[in-house]
């Protein structure tokens, strides 16, 4: 097996992982020297592993309609304080195109769970992106295996579908109408069509607990996630969830730390609610094991109606002003901006021998 990692790393790395008495004390002391000295062995992991570059990835938030009703989400269905926008395809087009002018190499395409876009739509607006020489990648939601299956063959070769808690009651809890079992089988069936597959989990929702979050990590082995967002839940006032607490910053770090050591070769964004509970959130997250970023590059106009948690960053900021910002902050970081498409180097293994 290809494997770069030194033998006494792959111990270390182990010995983290395998001893669950001990994981539990340090996710129950995120502020820990034991937990500091994990965020560092992410950090190594991650520079031997997958190396300096950092990802950009331009995030088009495509519509704010959505059919759920996350207790937890900004965009839900009952919240009615907020205008819904839907992008038409060729505004979609045109501010991927603005992407590819910035440097972008990949377009991530995200919205509410809108059943307005037919299959046929957005693979219009797929073959179209994946023409300017972009990969595109798709953050929709649960939709039918054959959309998957169209999309993949319009050109789409990544997606992104978090499994946000693996506790299956308390996924109940949160998502109305929805299980955790179909989300898990949705993931799985578009790894068989070929996607490379991103789940993730929010840390710090009501009720979770630090065996819930070992079995994020579990099912995100077990799901072989090529890519893996984790962010802190962020209490959004017009939601059930309004008064709960925000999810702590440290937990979150050692969270990402984790994931790294989990799947060592997984591409792994700075998220943006962290840069939303901290000012260094973002940078924090690269030194912890992250090796992806995704600025916004959603028309400013709509920017303020996709409000997934409240004082999200970047709302009033163009698509140039953040692109430069976060290059910036990177190569501030002693870290570089990838220059190329990015794919989990594990995906492209498998494709190379397909
Ligand atoms: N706080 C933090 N993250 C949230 N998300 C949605 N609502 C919130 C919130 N209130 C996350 C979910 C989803 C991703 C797009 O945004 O994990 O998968
Ligand atoms: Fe948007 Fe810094 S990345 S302002």
């Amino acid at each position: 097996m290809f494997n770069p990692l030194h033998n006494d790393l792959t111990t270390t790395i182990n010995s983290v992982l395998e001893d669950r008495t001990q994981l539990i004390e340090i996710i129950k002391n995120p502020a820990s020297p034991e937990a500091k000295a994990v965020l560092n062995l992410a950090n190594q992991v991650r520079l031997m592993m997958v190396g300096n570059d950092v990802h950009l990835r331009g995030l088009i938030e495509i519509s704010n309609y959505c059919r759920n009703n996350c207790l937890y989400c900004g965009i839900r269905r009952d919240n009615s304080s907020l205008t819904r926008y839907r992008m038409t395809v060729a505004e979609i087009v045109a501010t991927a195109q603005t992407g590819a002018g910035l440097g972008f190499k990949t377009i991530v395409l995200q919205s509410g769970e809108d059943p307005f876009y037919s299959a046929k739509m957005l693979a219009e607006a797929i073959e179209e992106i994946t023409a300017l020489g972009l990969v595109v990648t798709l953050s929709l939601g649960e939709r039918h295996p054959n959309d998957y299956e169209l999309w993949y063959q319009a050109g789409a070769r990544r997606y992104l579908m978090r499994h946000e808690t693996a506790n299956p009651v308390l996924y109940q809890k949160l998502h109305p109408g929805q299980s955790l079992e179909h989300r898990i089988q949705l993931l799985k069936i578009l790894k068989e069509i070929g996607y490379q597959v991103g789940s993730g989990f929010m840390v710090g929702l009501p009720q979770q607990t630090p065996e819930d979050l070992i079995s994020d990590l579990e099912l995100l082995k077990e799901l072989d996630a090529d890519m893996v967002g984790i962010g802190p839940f962020i209490p959004h006032p017009k939601t059930p969830l309004g008064v709960n607490s925000q999810g702590d910053l440290a937990l979150t770090l050692l969270m990402v730390a984790l994931a790294r050591l989990t799947l060592p070769e997984a591409l792994i964004p700075a998220t943006t609610a962290l840069g939303s509970i901290h000012p260094q959130g973002r940078e924090l997250a690269l030194q912890a094991g992250a090796n992806v970023v995704m600025p916004n590059l959603t028309p400013v106009k709509y920017r303020s109606d996709y409000e997934l948690y409240p004082n999200k960053i970047c709302t009033n900021e163009s698509a140039t002003h953040c692109h430069g910002c976060i290059t910036t902050k990177i190569y501030q970081l002693g870290r570089t901006v990838a220059t190329d498409f990015g794919h989990n180097q594990k995906w492209l293994r498998r494709q190379n021998h397909a």
